[in-house]
């Protein structure tokens, strides 16, 4: 696992951001993992900027997302699906059906996520995957529990994560209560993993991620077992890892 820090918040965007444009120029036809939360935000826009000055090209990139709330319509502003749309795919020349997100309103969850894998495996591997970390160490909604789950699954959201974002909504009481994740396990199949940090409230889990036990109570810690792992974070994010890797 490489740590890249960033003087500032945007700094750690552009760094993340060329590594993605490199891989869209370099390999046309790429399969993103696409991740949403308030950091990747300024990536999206670094993207844009870079596709608005012809630079990038999305027309043959497809995308798969590593959630959604389960409840929330496409149309649903705090969708991922509508966070999508707006900070990104309606603003790229990449075909809609090109991008994936888990269906927020699933007839059946257990087979949407059965047909999310299949989706998946169908489409994949997944060339890079972006990932942002939650207070609590989760990536995607994988939250701390006795296991690492492998497959797409439902989860019962937490409750530091629906405190956490409730910041998004105009009450607590609206954060959905359930989502549709990808698997810690389906993450890992990823050929290489970007995961960005901000802020002075990520700097212990980052910490905890890079140097502590590798344990479903921190489910990023796993990440340690992929071989192609850079962990992007701004001076504020990456305070304390990198005071342990000067030491
Ligand atoms: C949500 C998403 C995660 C994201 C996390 C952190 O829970 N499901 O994928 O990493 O939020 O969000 P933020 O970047 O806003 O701290």
């Amino acid at each position: 696992m490489k740590l890249i820090t960033a003087t500032t918040y945007e700094e750690m965007c552009q760094k993340a951001a060329r590594v993605l444009a490199a891989q869209i120029t370099l390999k046309p036809q790429s399969v993103l993992g696409l991740a949403t939360g308030s950091t990747p935000i300024g990536i999206y826009q670094e993207l844009v900027r870079e596709y608005q000055e012809g630079k990038l090209n999305f027309s043959q990139v497809t995308t798969v997302n590593l959630d959604e709330y389960l409840g929330l319509s496409p149309e649903n502003n705090q969708s991922y699906r509508y966070f999508m749309n707006q900070h990104l795919f309606n603003k790229v020349n990449i075909p809609k059906e090109n991008t994936h997100v888990p269906n927020g309103q699933p007839q059946n969850p257990q087979e949407e996520c059965r047909q999310y894998e299949e989706l998946l495996a169908a489409v994949g591997p997944v060339d890079i995957q972006l990932l942002g970390i939650g207070n609590n160490g989760h990536i995607g909604f994988n939250e701390p529990c006795g296991h690492f789950p492998e497959f797409t699954h439902v989860v019962n959201l937490s409750e530091s994560t629906i405190q956490a974002n409730s910041r998004f909504f105009a009450h607590s009481s609206q954060v959905p209560r359930q989502a549709v994740s990808m698997g810690i396990g389906t993450i890992m199949k990823a050929k290489k993993i970007l995961l960005v940090a901000s802020g002075q409230g990520k700097a212990q889990i980052v910490y905890d991620m890079m140097f502590g036990p590798v344990t479903p109570q921190v489910p990023a810690s796993l990440l340690r077992f992929h071989p192609d792992v850079t962990v992007f974070a701004d001076q504020e994010a990456g305070a304390l890892a990198l005071a342990a890797l000067s030491k």
